[in-house]
């Protein structure tokens, strides 16, 4: 393994990228952040100015109100939001890592048409449907049934934790149509809100990324047209897992914001804060945390950076975006938790954002494949 003589330089639109995020996430999410997450309030605001700066539909062709850009643009951006707000990052990377890069990608001219020029501007938010209640990692045991009637499916079951579950307008839903089949018979659906049958189920009541809505969806003989079936018959499974192989993308990318944002506000206080007489930055235990925090969050975001330009390349990038999820969130879990302890008790309160940026690394190991089916992916690959 190396880094296939990739080439990090950075361009100047990647750096304006770069600095209209950092600008962004500083001066529009941060105030009012700490009551957000407090009262589990959806950005509502936040997200529809993501949308105005072109946050929502960032690899997506201008020819469908996309910015165009690349993937390393799109994980420069993740990284400076999820600095501050992890909550508005996850939001924005199911939009457009999962939602807008499935349409574009396998959808046909007419839903791209329809539904991507909405969900790429902002003007529509969307919604990626797999998980069900017994089926998260072990994802082709869909419960979700899409019985084909002829001109349209008929859609049954639930689907759970789903990101921009309420807010959402627009949800791709993957079901079983042909169980025989296993998950070759697999379909995935676009669906619209305010469908008849479709209802939005509870809200959960998380520990972190705590402004986003994450709800069960509610499926009872909800009629889906045909047109709305994404990619030929029996595609489904495979659309989720090629289209997660470049949502893990953005996930590494939250979490190497997550950990840099806690990093650069450690490294801050560190220099503030006095303890016997000096900064405690001065006390070497200290200097040694942030030393490791640095090199740790340098060597996730190595790998990060390396995914996305495999990816622009068009190169199999499946193992480079699991090895970087899996290493930039344990980086994430890891350097949160150190941040917290060098802000000693004002870590443990909200207003020094560490405590909160500590919870919100946790889902990082979680959503998008936990980190054993990252490893399970990546093991996969040495072997192929
Ligand atoms: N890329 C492309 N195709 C893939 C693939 C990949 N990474 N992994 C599997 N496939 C294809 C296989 O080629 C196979 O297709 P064919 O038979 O047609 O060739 C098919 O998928 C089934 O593959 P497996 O036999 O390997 O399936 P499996 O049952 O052993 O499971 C798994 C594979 C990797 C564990 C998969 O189930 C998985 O990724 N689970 C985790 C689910 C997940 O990530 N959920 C995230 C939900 S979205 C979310 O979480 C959003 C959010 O939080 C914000
Ligand atoms: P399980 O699969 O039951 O896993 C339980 C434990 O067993 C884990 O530690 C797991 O790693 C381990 N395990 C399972 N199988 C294996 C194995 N083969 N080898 C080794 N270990 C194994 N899903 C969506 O579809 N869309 C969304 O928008 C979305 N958003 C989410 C937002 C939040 C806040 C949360 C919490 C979840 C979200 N999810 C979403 C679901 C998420 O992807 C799943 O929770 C995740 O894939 C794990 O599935 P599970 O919860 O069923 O855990």
């Amino acid at each position: 393994l190396d880094l296939q003589g990739l080439n990090f330089n950075l361009s100047e639109e990647h750096r304006a990228v770069q600095e209209a995020a950092r600008d962004f996430a500083q001066t529009e999410l941060l105030p009012g952040i700490v009551e957000r997450d407090n009262e589990a309030r959806f950005p509502a605001e936040q997200v529809k100015r993501m949308g105005e700066l072109g946050f929502l539909g960032m690899m997506v062709s201008p020819d469908y109100g996309g910015s165009g850009l690349d993937t390393v643009s799109y994980v420069l951006a993740m990284e400076e939001i999820s600095k501050v707000d992890a909550s508005c990052s996850v939001i924005m990377s199911v939009n457009n890592s999962l939602v807008c890069y499935g349409l574009e990608a396998y959808g046909t001219e007419a839903q791209k048409q329809q539904y991507l020029t909405r969900l790429a501007t902002g003007e529509q938010l969307g919604a990626f449907c797999l998980s069900e209640p017994e089926a998260g990692s072990d994802a082709t045991s869909q419960a979700t049934t899409a019985e084909d009637k002829g001109d349209y499916y008929l859609l049954n079951g639930t689907k759970n934790w789903i990101t921009n579950g309420n807010s959402s307008d627009v949800c791709l839903v993957i079901a079983q149509t042909d169980r025989e089949k296993k998950h070759r018979g697999i379909n995935c659906l676009i669906v619209e809100k305010g469908t008849p049958g479709f209802v939005v189920g509870k809200k959960e009541d998380k520990m972190g990324i705590r402004a986003s809505d994450t709800h069960s969806l509610l499926f009872s003989d909800v009629k889906v047209p045909k047109e709305n079936r994404v990619g030929e018959d029996g595609f489904g499974f495979r659309f989720a897992m090629a289209t997660l192989n470049g949502g893990r993308i953005g996930i590494a990318a939250q979490a190497l914001g997550i950990a840099a944002g806690a990093y650069e506000l450690a490294l801050k206080y560190s220099q503030e804060r006095k303890a016997f007489g000096k900064q405690i930055f001065d006390h070497q235990a200290i200097q040694f945390k942030l030393a490791e925090m640095a090199t740790k969050i340098e060597a996730a975001r190595l790998l990060v950076y390396k995914a996305a330009r495999l990816k622009d390349e068009h190169k199999d990038f499946v193992q480079a975006a699991a090895m970087a999820k899996l290493f930039a969130s344990d980086v994430a879990m890891w350097a949160t938790t150190e941040a917290v302890q060098i802000h000693g008790g004002y870590g443990y309160v909200k207003e020094f954002h560490v405590e909160r940026l500590m919870r919100d690394a946790k889902i990082t190991q979680i959503y998008e494949g936990t980190s054993e089916i990252q490893k399970l992916v990546i093991a996969r690959e040495l072997i192929r």
